[in-house]
């Protein structure tokens, strides 16, 4: 049986890819699956947490039992559906895959190949950063975890990468995946490091999706007690 070590704590869980609408049945999306986001929230609530799940696009994956699913598609309702959430939360998990951009203008039509017409261009316009906007309204007390994918190894700079993304967006723990030829993104199994705010580094050997999420709560448990 698992521990019951988050027992008491509230947390939000953010898992999946977002989708950006073009016009009314095209949109600009990504390869999450969301099997990290729901493994968090899976082990929280085995675990004994109360659990909120934000929920973006993915596989067609079952709730997690004992979870609260909320269900979002843009950057912009992920923001506020996590938001909400946050603000009775002791532990914020932002494991989505949030769109860095989305299209600056959604057309109200579906967009027509003419002839006499040049092929359009689509303008970008930058999302929230809705990590860095939890650390700026942090509550006291609330542990913010964030995700960060980098293609490479440890020789390749990714840890280095990894440290200045972590003070940049000013979590207290960064999960840093490794990703890139078939690693990560819709597959069962996960690897990578997990960093500290304090400092501390720890490998997260190639495991599966579970293994990485109690990993991950090990490490949110302790920095609680500390
Ligand atoms: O900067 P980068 O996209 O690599 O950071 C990844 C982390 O930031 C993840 O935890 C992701 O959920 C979060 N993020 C966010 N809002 C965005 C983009 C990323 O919260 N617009």
């Amino acid at each position: 049986a698992l521990p019951r070590d988050l027992e008491g704590l509230r947390v939000v869980v953010s898992a999946g890819g977002t989708r950006e609408p073009l016009d009314p049945v095209r949109f600009l999306g990504n390869r999450s699956s969301g099997k990290q986001g729901y493994a968090l929230a899976r082990v929280a609530a085995q675990r004994g947490a109360e659990v909120t799940l934000v929920a973006g696009h993915g596989n067609e994956l079952p709730a997690p039992a004992g979870t609260d699913v909320r269900h979002v598609s843009t950057a912009l309702e992920m923001r506020d559906a996590v938001h909400e959430a946050a603000a009775a939360a002791d532990v914020v998990i932002m494991a989505a895959a949030v769109a860095d951009f989305r299209p600056a203008t959604r057309v109200e039509y579906k967009i027509k190949k003419t002839d006499d017409q040049p092929d359009p261009a689509i303008t970008l316009e930058r999302n929230p950063d809705i990590l860095a906007e939890l650390v700026e309204n942090r509550k006291i007390g609330q542990t913010i975890v964030g995700f960060a994918a980098e293609t490479g190894d440890e020789h390749a700079g990714v840890l280095d990468h990894a440290r200045a993304k972590l003070k940049r967006k000013g979590c207290d723990l960064l999960v840093v995946n490794a990703v890139g030829d078939g690693r990560a993104f819709e597959v069962e199994e996960n690897q990578g490091w997990l960093l500290s705010a304090d400092g501390a580094e720890r490998p997260i050997p190639l495991g599966s999706k579970s293994h990485l999420a109690a990993t991950v709560w090990d490490a949110v448990a302790e920095f609680i007690k500390r």
